[in-house]
């Protein structure tokens, strides 16, 4: 699975290098460097909704609150399928 976070400036703004932080903890934590690909990227065209995350082609909108909640559910749940 590949995992993207953006890391352009709005994004950036609200919180996206703390959420990046957290997925990276994740991954380590639950062992999924060989499941998930991580990678950051710039704008995704999707700044109004907040800090985007995609999962493959799928775009997410996050928050630093929301993030570890995203994860369980979204990430988790893929790579255990
Ligand atoms: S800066 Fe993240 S979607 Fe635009």
């Amino acid at each position: 699975m590949n995992l993207t976070i953006c890391i352009g400036s709005s994004c950036h703004l609200k919180g996206s290098k703390k959420v990046a932080q957290l997925f990276e903890q994740l991954i380590d934590e639950k062992n999924l460097r060989d499941k998930v690909n991580f990678y950051a990227t710039f704008c995704m065209g999707n700044c109004q909704n907040g800090i985007s995350v995609s999962i493959d082609d799928q775009v997410y909108s996050v928050t630093p609150e929301t993030a570890q909640q995203f994860f369980e559910k979204e990430v988790l749940s893929r790579v255990e399928e």
